[in-house]
């Protein structure tokens, strides 16, 4: 296609790093009480393979935080406009995200959750870029760090588009600007 300038990460790359991450997770998370919540829309592609990957009980719940609009850079101003629909007092949180950038939005998000008195809470995001986080965040469970470029694809939009490519793949500028 030519609005992806270079495929990042195929999906068989994809697919063995979620099988790994599952891994630890269930090692991690044995006997306690995993609820995972998805950041939509962008992780819920992700979430649907690494929930399979997982082989121990846990709940899962969404939350959905809008910062880009049709944009390709983060501003800081992250709406929750959905919030999580279970009580997740006492249980171990994980929150999934498809990609740490700026850091506004799990800052916001991670913030609300432990608002709702959870035991723990860790993170799980598919992609960090590289760039000089605005918010400092402690990612522990990653796919991949990828350079600073715009990417799409595996549920990452632009302008909405894209999501379904089963790849993670550089936007062609031309695209956008
Ligand atoms: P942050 O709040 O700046 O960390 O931005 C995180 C959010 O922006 C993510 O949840 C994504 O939805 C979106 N985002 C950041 N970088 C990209 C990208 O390269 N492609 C698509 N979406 C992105
Ligand atoms: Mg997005």
């Amino acid at each position: 296609m030519n609005d992806i300038k270079e495929i990042l990460i195929n999906p068989i790359e994809i697919k063995n790093k979620i099988k790994e991450i599952g891994e630890q997770i269930t090692k991690d998370y044995k006997n306690k009480n995993l609820v995972i919540i998805g950041i939509l829309k962008g992780s819920f592609i992700f979430l649907s393979d690494l929930t399979r990957s997982i082989k121990i009980p846990h709940e899962i719940d969404f939350i959905r935080a809008s910062s880009y609009g049709t944009k390709t850079c983060s501003e800081g101003d992250v709406c929750i406009t959905k919030d999580i629909e279970i009580c997740i007092s006492g249980k171990d949180v994980l929150i999934c995200e498809d990609i740490y950038d700026a850091g506004y939005t799990l800052n916001t998000i991670v913030e609300l959750i432990k608002l709702k008195n959870p035991s723990s809470v860790k993170i799980c995001s598919l992609l960090e870029k590289d760039v000089i986080h605005k918010k400092i965040i402690n990612i522990n469970y990653l796919g991949f760090f990828i350079p600073n470029e715009f990417v799409v694809g595996y549920g990452l939009d632009y302008a909405e588009y894209y999501r379904n490519l089963p790849f993670i793949g550089v936007l062609n500028k031309t695209v956008y600007l």
